[in-house]
């Protein structure tokens, strides 16, 4: 087993003036499961290439365990990847593409076959063991990837977004299974996607990135409840959080005709008299009257138990768009005018000018 640090870690690709991953500090325990999310072009893949000892490390240091692996060959690192495009050998069986790394390391026969063989019952693969790829599902092909990653037995799994090939249903229950097999085998894994919903269902932690900047790092929860910036709190949640400036007023922040209390030491701390609001969908309060903030509906989406009422409002003169839920049951609809609520202990305050958490997130 192992531990993964990145220490400082930087990436300037040759011709480019800013660094695709810079001065990365991270450190991802023995068998945790931490996924990198972030947009396109945040530097995920490249971190973990880097990881991998593909991409050159051009400041600071990676650790596997207590070795330095920062000038270390890919094949000394003890680590197998799945990539995106996993490509498998046409022409092989799956025992055969499963056991191909062995073949290549020299394993003897005998112990491939049982390697083979064992990461074959964990995956369901062992009655396609004699078939060719051709002859497979998307996901049983994907489950081939996976396995040829566990023959190898390595300290350190790394994935880049190894189920984008697969459709949405097939995703949601790959998903699963690799974080239960992970779970189960206990290999420090190094997971990338661009898809929050994943990150929050597959991760014990999650690294955001963006411009290859590490923003937070932290447990699903500890990014849905405390998100350090704007940025991670926009990014993490679907429907995303609503985040629409409000001015400062006597005792709090103004709410349409409402003030929402905020501590006067907490308002202190933010440039101008400004701040970003950051209500989550579900802690929206919807009213006919009262005081709030007057919302137009436009368009009430129903799930069963609960529906997501999609409105907008003005703010500053510009259109606001607002997601707040409702219940299933009982719910305002299309073309009416309600006041909302924030839910006052659920509310994030963020500084206009830098984007920074300015309040202490509630847990409960
Ligand atoms: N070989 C390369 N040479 C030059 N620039 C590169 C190279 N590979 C990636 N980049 C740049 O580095 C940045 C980070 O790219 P990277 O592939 O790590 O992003 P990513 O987060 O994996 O994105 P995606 O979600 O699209 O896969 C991008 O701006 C990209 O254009
Ligand atoms: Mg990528």
């Amino acid at each position: 087993m192992a531990t993964v640090t990145f220490d400082d870690a930087t990436r300037i690709y040759p011709g480019s003036t800013v660094p695709a991953v810079s001065d990365l500090n991270l450190e991802v325990g023995d068998g945790e499961f931490l996924v990198m999310v972030g947009p396109s072009g945040s530097g995920k893949s490249t971190a973990l290439r880097m990881l991998a000892g593909l991409e050159e490390v051009n400041e600071g240091r990676i650790l596997i365990g207590e070795r330095d692996v920062t000038d270390m060959p890919p094949k000394d690192r003890d680590i197998a990847m799945v990539f995106q495009n996993y490509a498998l050998y046409p022409h092989m069986t799956v025992a055969e593409n499963m056991g191909f790394a062995l073949k290549i390391a020299g394993v003897a026969k005998e112990e491939r076959a049982a390697r083979v063989l064992e990461a074959a019952k964990l995956l369901d693969l062992e009655p396609y063991l004699a078939r060719k790829p051709k002859a497979l599902s998307g996901g049983q092909r994907q489950r081939v990837a996976m396995g040829r990653a566990i023959v190898r037995q390595p300290h350190v799994f790394l994935m880049d977004e190894p189920l984008s090939n697969l459709d949405a249903k097939l995703r949601v229950q790959t998903r699963t299974q690799i974080a239960s097999l992970q779970r189960r085998l206990g290999v420090t894994t190094v997971y990338v996607t661009h898809d929050q919903v994943e990150a929050l269902t597959m991760g014990d932690r999650i690294a955001v990135l963006k411009d290859g900047v590490l923003q937070q790092v932290g447990t699903p929860r500890d990014l849905y409840e405390s998100p350090v910036n704007v940025f991670v709190a926009g990014f993490i949640g679907s429907p995303a959080m609503n985040l629409f400036p409000v001015d400062f007023a006597d005792g709090g922040v103004q709410f349409g005709s409402h003030v929402a209390p905020v501590a006067r030491d907490i308002l202190a701390g933010a440039h101008g008299n400004k701040a970003t609001i950051g209500i989550r969908p579900e802690d929206v309060r919807v009213a006919t009257d009262g005081d709030g903030l007057p919302i137009d509906v436009d368009l009430v989406e129903e799930l069963g138990a609960d529906a997501y009422l999609y409105g907008h409002t003005e703010v500053d003169g510009s259109r606001v768009d607002i997601v707040a839920r409702v219940d299933g049951r009982n719910h305002p609809v299309e073309g009416d005018k309600v006041l909302i609520l924030p839910e006052e202990r659920h509310i994030h305050l963020f500084d206009t000018e830098t984007g920074q958490r300015l309040n202490p997130a509630v847990k409960d």
